[in-house]
């Protein structure tokens, strides 16, 4: 593994040794760190905001031993003065070990790992994917289902046009066995065709049987800075809104799941409900990224 561009670069057996090395990580913080990675520096490039990936990228990097330097408004970059990305990449691959990148467009990514001399980590490339949260969404999942051991049952929710987690996470549990992927979005924001597979189910309203039958609800905000039409999200954002009435339609055992940020998608009276697991999901972004870099340094 050099570069983590898509979810599709993943093999089952890559991921069982991400998510096994993520709990080993998970143990080394609370042993106190690690100096795995003394001596290394991680190039944080986010072109577009950003709080869970780019921090926990960076403590990641920093509970390793590790150092930071990071570009984070495109206002105060040379970009501004018409360099293109491409040599901005070239760049800090030589001031950097690996690079940590968001980017506004889909393919974007792909387009840095091309240039750069070190690994590239994609952070989100537009609309494009999220491939390492879909990683930690999968750390998520698997300690509270055995992911590929039962059935499982997965209901997407909300934008899941412009939402890139859920594309990267489709993907991914895909490659195991028993899991059944239900899309439920109004059709301007269902699930891009590239995305579904002949045996997901396509709603476009949250039925109750949804809601009673999943193992997992996976929650998205509408992605308002995506839309071209600021009349057609002020239509839909509120399509989905998970309040205490809705969640307690789901099994005490379900987990209720969401990359965040949320807007009020999720009422926060439902934070405290046991299905509530968004919170602890985003945490998980520090062991998996500390998993992920120390994996493409060769560590
Ligand atoms: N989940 C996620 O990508 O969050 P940020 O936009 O805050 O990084």
């Amino acid at each position: 593994m050099k570069h983590v561009l898509s979810a599709d670069q993943f093999t089952r057996s890559e991921l069982d040794g991400l998510m096994s090395r993520a709990s080993e990580m998970e143990q080394m913080i609370q042993a106190g760190g690690s100096d795995l990675c003394r001596g290394r520096i991680l190039g944080a490039l986010f072109y577009e905001p950003s709080t869970r990936t780019r921090l926990s990228f960076e403590a990641a990097m920093m509970r390793l031993g590790g150092s930071v330097i990071s570009e984070t408004d495109v206002t105060f970059s040379s970009q501004t003065k018409g360099e293109v990305m491409e040599d901005t990449i070239r760049i800090v691959g030589s001031y950097a070990d690996v690079i940590a990148l968001r980017t506004k467009e889909k393919g974007e990514a792909k387009l840095a790992a091309h240039y750069s001399p070190v690994p590239v980590l994609n952070g989100g490339d537009g609309s494009g994917e999220h491939p390492t949260q879909s990683l930690l969404d999968l750390y998520t999942i698997t300690k509270y289902h055995g992911v590929g051991q039962r059935p499982l049952k997965v209901a997407f929710v909300g934008d899941l046009k412009y939402g890139r987690t859920v594309h990267s996470l489709a993907k991914i549990l895909r490659l195991y066995d028993g899991v059944e992927l239900t899309f439920v979005a109004p059709d301007v924001i269902q699930m891009p065709e590239e995305y579904v597979a002949s045996d997901d189910r396509i709603l476009h309203t949250l039925e109750d049987s949804v809601l009673r039958e999943s193992d997992v609800i996976y929650d998205t905000r509408m992605q308002k800075e995506r839309f071209d039409d600021m009349e057609q999200y002020q239509q839909l954002r509120h399509a989905f809104v998970f309040t205490p009435e809705v969640v307690s339609k789901m099994q005490e055992e379900a987990i209720l799941m969401h990359p965040l940020p949320r807007v009020d998608e999720i009422r926060q009276s439902v934070d405290a409900l046991p299905q509530a697991k968004y919170f602890e999901q985003a945490s998980h972004g520090i062991p998996v990224r500390m998993a992920l870099i120390a994996e493409v340094l060769g560590l």
